[in-house]
Formats: C-alpha cells, sequence, structure tokens
C-alpha cells in the first residue's frame, strides 16, 4: 500500500503555489505600506506558551494541539496560533525598549487537531498582523482597516465585518455571574464541554456551536450591555473611527472569539459566500496577554487570515488570481549533440538575461515539441534543426501568430527584448 499524506493537510502543487504566492506578494506588499515588518518565530514552541497564552479551557488547548515530548522530555507544541509567539518574541527580544509600539506581521502554517471539512485543515496558513505597545483605538481601527482594504484589492466584496466588545477582566467578573445565573436554570441541557465551561470560563459557552447549546445561551445578558466606563468609551471611539474611514460593520454582540486572551475590540469578517459560519479572519485585542505570559504588562491587538480561506471565497465568487508565468522562450531541439549544446547555451544566455526559458529535454519530434511549447504557453518556441545548425541560425516561432523567422544565434536575445 502506498504512503499518503496525512489526513486534514494538503500538497500545494505548482499551479497552486503559483497563485499563493501572488496572494503572499501582495500581503508583503500591503504590510510594508502600513508599516509592519516581518517576523518569523519557530513553527514550535514550548507547550506552556500556549496553555497559558491562548487559555486551558479553550477548545485548542484542550482537543487541536499537536503536542510531543522531544528526546529530552521537553513539551512542546507545534503552534496553533502565532500571537502567543509573537508576544513571546517581542518580550523576550525586549523590543518594547526599543520604540513605544511595534508592528510585525507574519505569514506561515499553523496546526490544529481539528475535524477536517471545506475550509478546515489540521495544517493551514496565516497571515497576521499584531501591533503591540499601545492603546489607542487608532490601532485597532487599523488592523480592521487593513483586513477589509486586502479583500478590496482582491475584488471580494461579499463581506461583513462583525464587531464586539468582550470588555475587560474588570467588566466581566461582574458579566460572568449574570451570566451564570442565567444559564443555570439549563446547565443539565449543555453539552459537557459547556458544563465545564460553566465554572471555568462561562464566557466560551457563548462560542459554542451546538445547537442544544445554543438554544439555551439566545437571550443570554450581552458583554457588550456591561462594559466598564473605559472599555465603553474604547469601543465608542474606535467604532468613530471606522465610520470615519466609511468602513463597515455589524454589532455583532454574539461574537466571542474561539482564544482567552482577547480584551475589549474582537471582529470577525465574514462571506455568505463561503457560510456564515466559517470567518475568512479575526482577530482583536489582547491587553493581559503578555502579563500572563511574561512580565511586562503591556497591551496588544491584532488579527490573523486564513490563506485556504482566501482562496476558498475566491473561488465561491468566482474569482481567480491571474498568472503570468509563461516562458518566453521555449527552445526545441535534435536529438543530436551539437543541437542539445546550442540549445543549452542558448538557453543560458537568455537566463543570464532574465529571459524566461525552457528547454526540452526529451528525444521527440519537433512537432511533439512545438506541442509542448504550446502547452506550456510559451511566447516564442525557438527550433535548432540541421538546417539551422548548418547555418549557425534558429527559427524563431511566434506561438501567438505562428509567423516564423531565422535568427543568428548572437542576435535572438537582442530580438527577444525587443519582440
Ligand atoms: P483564529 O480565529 O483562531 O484566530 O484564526 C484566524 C483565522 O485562521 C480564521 O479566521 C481562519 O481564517 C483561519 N483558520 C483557523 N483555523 C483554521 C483551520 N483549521 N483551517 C483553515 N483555516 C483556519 C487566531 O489564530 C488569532 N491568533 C488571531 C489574532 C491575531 N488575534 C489577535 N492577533
Amino acid at each position: 500500500m502506498s504512503i499518503t499524506r496525512p489526513r486534514g493537510v494538503n500538497d500545494l502543487l505548482p499551479e497552486t503555489t503559483a497563485k499563493w504566492r501572488e496572494v503572499e506578494a501582495l500581503l508583503h506588499l500591503m504590510a510594508e505600506e502600513y508599516g509592519f515588518g516581518e517576523i518569523r518565530t519557530p513553527i514550535f514552541e514550548q507547550t506552556m506558551l500556549f496553555a497559558r497564552g491562548v487559555g486551558e479551557t479553550t477548545d485548542i488547548v484542550q482537543k487541536e494541539m499537536y503536542t510531543f515530548n522531544d528526546r529530552s522530555d521537553r513539551s512542546l507544541t507545534l503552534r496553533p496560533e502565532n500571537t502567543a509567539a509573537v508576544c513571546r518574541a517581542y518580550l523576550e527580544n525586549k523590543l518594547y525598549g526599543q520604540a513605544a509600539n511595534h508592528k510585525l506581521y507574519y505569514l506561515g502554517p499553523m496546526f490544529r487537531y481539528e475535524r477536517p471539512q471545506a475550509g478546515r485543515f489540521r495544517q493551514f496558513h496565516q497571515f497576521g498582523l499584531e501591533i503591540l505597545g499601545t492603546k489607542s483605538p487608532l490601532a485597532d481601527a487599523e488592523i480592521i482597516a487593513f483586513a477589509c482594504d486586502f479583500f478590496r484589492r482582491i475584488g471580494v466584496d461579499d463581506l461583513k465585518v462583525h464587531l464586539n466588545s468582550v470588555g475587560c477582566p474588570n467588566c466581566r467578573s461582574a458579566y460572568r455571574s449574570l451570566l451564570q445565573d442565567f444559564l443555570q436554570p439549563n446547565l443539565d441541557a449543555l453539552c459537557g464541554d459547556c458544563q465545564n465551561r460553566y465554572e471555568r470560563n462561562p464566557l466560551r459557552i457563548l462560542d459554542c456551536k451546538k445547537e442544544a447549546c445554543a438554544l439555551h445561551y439566545q437571550g443570554a445578558p450581552k458583554i457588550s450591555d456591561h462594559l466598564c466606563a473605559e472599555c465603553a468609551e474604547h469601543f465608542e471611539q474606535v467604532q468613530q473611527l471606522l465610520a470615519a474611514a466609511g468602513l463597515k460593520y455589524v454589532l455583532d454582540t454574539g461574537l466571542v472569539r474561539g482564544l482567552d486572551y482577547y480584551t475589549k475590540t474582537a471582529f470577525e469578517i465574514r462571506s455568505e459566500a463561503i457560510g456564515a459560519q466559517s470567518a475568512l479572519c479575526g482577530g482583536g485585542r489582547y491587553d493581559g496577554l503578555m502579563a500572563e505570559i511574561g512580565d511586562k504588562d503591556i497591551p496588544g491587538i491584532g488579527y490573523a487570515m486564513g490563506i485556504e480561506r482566501v482562496f476558498q471565497v475566491l473561488a465561491a465568487v468566482n474569482q481567480d488570481i491571474e498568472i503570468d508565468n509563461h516562458p518566453d522562450a521555449y527552445i526545441i531541439s535534435i536529438d543530436q549533440p551539437e543541437a542539445q549544446k546550442s540549445a543549452f547555451a542558448l538557453a543560458n544566455d537568455l537566463r543570464k538575461a532574465g529571459l524566461k526559458t525552457e528547454l526540452n529535454f526529451e528525444a521527440k519530434s519537433i512537432k511533439a515539441q512545438l506541442k509542448a511549447a504550446n502547452n506550456a504557453k510559451a511566447a516564442w518556441a525557438i527550433i535548432i534543426a540541421e538546417n539551422e545548425l548548418a547555418y549557425g541560425k534558429a527559427t524563431l516561432k511566434n506561438m501567438a501568430n505562428s509567423e516564423q523567422l531565422e535568427l543568428p544565434f548572437g542576435e535572438i536575445r537582442a530580438f527577444l527584448f525587443g519582440a
């Protein structure tokens, strides 16, 4: 039996990676335009980082982490997300001492042991932004603006920004009791996970996707109605900033993100095109995270977007990423050492000049090789056969209109640049 890839992961083949690179290039460009610097953290971290950072009671930590002991019996985990790791790196490298705030971005694989389904994988890829060191609502608005700007630039406009404030530990402790009082009469009807969450983290119950639970939290008190003065003011300012930039959003008082570190702003961008359940991206403020994983109480805000979800929504709205990676020249030669030497030397000459050049390796007929040039969507086929060799020339065929001309080898490069 041949070996296959593990469940829930993908092979990205050249046609796909070319499109991914276009999207990635746009994200790198935009991050630069907005003044973010790239950070690359390890693929694995100490398990404790996510347990403390993401939260012991979250699904991610309880059910979804790829955790293993290394040969020295240290518990390590493949990163299920990158915010905790970026904060760890920011603290460990003492970036806070260098500037008032830092704007960082990342792009790379994350790992979660989730049930694979459309748009949900066990290895997936996130692009994310984090602004560390500021409490300003401008930073919240900037993150949301960036997320929207990206979708605008790739031509996806069937979107909704869901916005909420999940408050801070101050407002949450009073709200927590209110919520527990509301849920108490139906506690037995909630799923096992939610019964566990009831004491440890009742807010997470509002994020349970099981119908039985959803039935019982409908009509629950809303955190946004119980914000302290500081959180309410911050939320108001974020909304005013979004409005000032003409960014539309819907207030979604039921939005509770699946990670525990959020404070104040929480948001997700969803598209009906791929089903309202799966977010294209999500994020929020996490003012307590760095105090939780380190020894500095420094605020932060950010978001992350799944690259697979980007392609899912593009397909759903019938958009595609146009790729132009077709060769400028496709060199064809007969199966004869002299012809192959000339072909190889010419290919090197053209490549040195920066022309995309392909060389046919197979000893096939000229006709078959021309077909291959056509399949590769080459602009020009360059043919080196007996006749050409005898006169030190090659035949150039314009693949768009089939016109042909002969040129000495030394003139081909200049001709193709002018063509
Ligand atoms: P998250 O909501 O867990 O947030 O993930 C962010 C995005 O990653 C999701 O909206 C989705 O597009 C994608 N995603 C998550 N899980 C999967 C999966 N199994 N398969 C495919 N795509 C997936 C975070 O990870 C936070 N770190 C975001 C953040 C950054 N908050 C503040 N800063």
